[in-house]
């Protein structure tokens, strides 16, 4: 047979093939499968795929089928359930989704692996192993941050805190936002509890670093042991990857139980592997075995192969709001030791380095910085709330700059009596805040989406009432209209790309801890 020389194939083909390689050698089973699967599997659980969005079709005996966006549960229904046996299986398969920000649906190809049935420790700590050493097969510096939602949840469940505010202490973790986790937690009565969880949400160093500081804080905490010891078992065999404790890493917490972990290359703005256990997803779906797994997207994998990567050093790319804000905060930023001052020459240059401070700013349009920073063309940068609460972008938000600071209303002329008989017409710039604010009060509305100057819609009989971000209250005022509700407080927000802070932590946090300071000396 011809030999088959390494320099032909494509870079998904080699990170397929070395990865298939890798798994075959430590003896799991390969899996194929169909690329179709009846739609009822998805249409139960929704909340587990990546996007609400299946491409379905109807076989020809009339029933309606779907093009797969998921592998795992299609493997789940396959597998027989035996708790007392382990099941070792990979697969190599394409999945076809809407991902987040993209208009339409991609062939997205995966690689995972899955164990089923019994999964202790061994199995815990062997999957684990396996995760990194695929981490360790693709170029560049990589990172396996862990994390463990039964800890999380065994804190959280210390706090008496309501469903609804449970939910919200999730997303602040998510985003490493502590400042509005102090805030939440400022009342619980279990300040050890409360404290503890703060400090996890802070930790960003390696396993090693970490675990000191975890033996501490997690002394009294059950759920510690099996997380501590699949550590100690990663960090003795980690693959030539940096394993990092980090709780900001979550997966869908109605599914997920145990650890979670993901994976990060330098360099690619999104993590390429994805994984944890998901005991709670098999009862679910009416099993009484275990899981533990992970994906490897090949697609943002192979990126580490191309051009695309970008070698950049250790500079942080900044993205600042263009505008006043935007001068406010650099200001700040200069303050807190990370001046650049070409920044404020006049002209029309765009971007400014100083590799002295090791930063290099851009000037970004302000509802486009949050974009710059998730898909990692920035590092981080500084956005307001209502662009966060727009856009959702998956970043973290740091801290809160008090700066720009107004809130995002419902504003109608004086008259203005709302009738709940009628749909609301409702002019606004910030259509998925206005969409969110009805629907959680049950009001029906029509949007009308306006680009600027949103106060003529109901002075024009466009609309009934508009959202929008009130400062000074200035237009609102001079145009006859009055602020009838607030929506939420807006303000700047200093946020990051998750990928970028797992690499260039030690740069962010000092960032982060500088600005607070100057911010905290203002207000003293
Ligand atoms: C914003 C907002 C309001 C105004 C509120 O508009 O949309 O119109 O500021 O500020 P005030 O309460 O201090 O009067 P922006 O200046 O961004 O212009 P736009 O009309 O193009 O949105």
């Amino acid at each position: 047979m011809m030999q088959i020389n390494d320099a032909v194939l494509t870079a998904s083909e080699r990170v397929l093939l070395s990865l298939r390689s890798l798994y075959l050698s430590r003896g799991w089973r390969p899996y194929r499968m169909s690329k179709f699967e009846e739609y009822d599997l998805y249409a139960g659980h929704k909340e587990f795929l990546v996007s609400d969005n299946v491409i379905t079709f109807t076989d020809t005996d009339g029933k309606l089928m779907a093009l797969k966006p998921d592998v795992t549960l299609s493997l789940i229904k396959n597998s027989a359930d035996a708790p007392e046996v382990t099941e070792r299986v990979f697969y190599n398969e394409n999945v076809y989704r809407v991902t987040k920000g993209a208009e339409a649906f991609r062939e997205i190809m995966q690689a995972g692996v899955e164990c089923f049935g019994r999964v202790g420790q061994a199995e815990i700590d062997e999957v684990l192993a396996l995760a990194a050493e695929s981490l360790g097969l693709l170029p560049g510096e990589a990172v396996l941050a862990v994390s463990d939602l039964d800890i999380l949840s065994s804190l959280l469940g210390r706090l008496s805190l309501s469903a609804a505010e449970t939910e919200r202490m999730y997303t602040f973790i998510g985003e490493r936002n502590a400042f509005a986790a102090e805030a939440l937690l400022s009342s619980c009565a279990d300040r050890a509890a409360a404290e503890a969880l703060l400090r996890l949400m802070a930790l960003s160093g390696t396993a090693e670093e970490a675990l000191p500081a975890l033996d501490t804080l997690l002394s009294e905490e059950p759920a510690y042991a099996p997380f501590r010891a699949a550590l100690l078992s990663l960090t003795q065999n980690p693959g030539g990857v940096t394993v990092r404790v980090d709780f900001s890493v979550l997966g869908d917490i109605g599914y997920y139980n145990g650890i979670v972990f993901k994976g990060f290359l330098k360099d690619i703005p999104e993590a390429v592997l994805s994984g944890g256990q998901y005991d709670k997803l098999m009862q679910k779906l009416g099993r009484r075995s275990s899981a533990i797994g992970f994906a490897v997207y090949t697609d943002a994998a192979e990126r580490a192969f191309s051009a695309e990567a970008r070698e950049e050093g250790d500079c942080l790319n900044i993205a600042l709001p263009k505008g006043r804000l935007g001068e406010k905060v650099y200001a700040a930023f200069a303050e807190a030791g990370y001046s650049c001052p070409a920044v404020l020459e006049p002209g029309r240059r765009l971007i400014f380095e100083n590799t002295e401070k090791r930063v290099r700013y851009f000037w970004v349009k302000p509802s486009d910085v949050a974009i710059y920073v998730e898909r990692g063309a920035a590092d981080i940068g500084v956005a307001g709330k209502d662009i966060l609460e727009e856009y959702t972008p998956d970043v973290y938000e740091l801290l809160d700059l008090k700066k720009g600071v107004c809130r995002m209303a419902v504003a109608a002329p004086e008259s203005f009596s709302d009738d709940p008989e009628k749909t609301l017409r409702v002019a606004t710039k910030f259509r998925n805040v206005a969409r969110r604010y009805y629907r959680a009060r049950g009001r029906d509305i029509d949007i009308i989406h306006l680009n600027g100057s949103i106060e003529l819609a109901p002075l024009l009989g466009l609309s009934d009432v508009i959202v929008d971000i009130v400062e000074t209250g200035t237009t609102l005022r001079e145009n006859g209209l009055i602020a009838k509700e607030t929506v939420f407080p807006v303000s700047a927000r200093l946020i990051a790309n998750k990928a970028a802070y797992k690499f260039k932590s030690r740069q962010v946090d000092a960032l982060a801890a500088g600005l607070k300071k100057v911010l905290e000396e203002k207000d003293a």
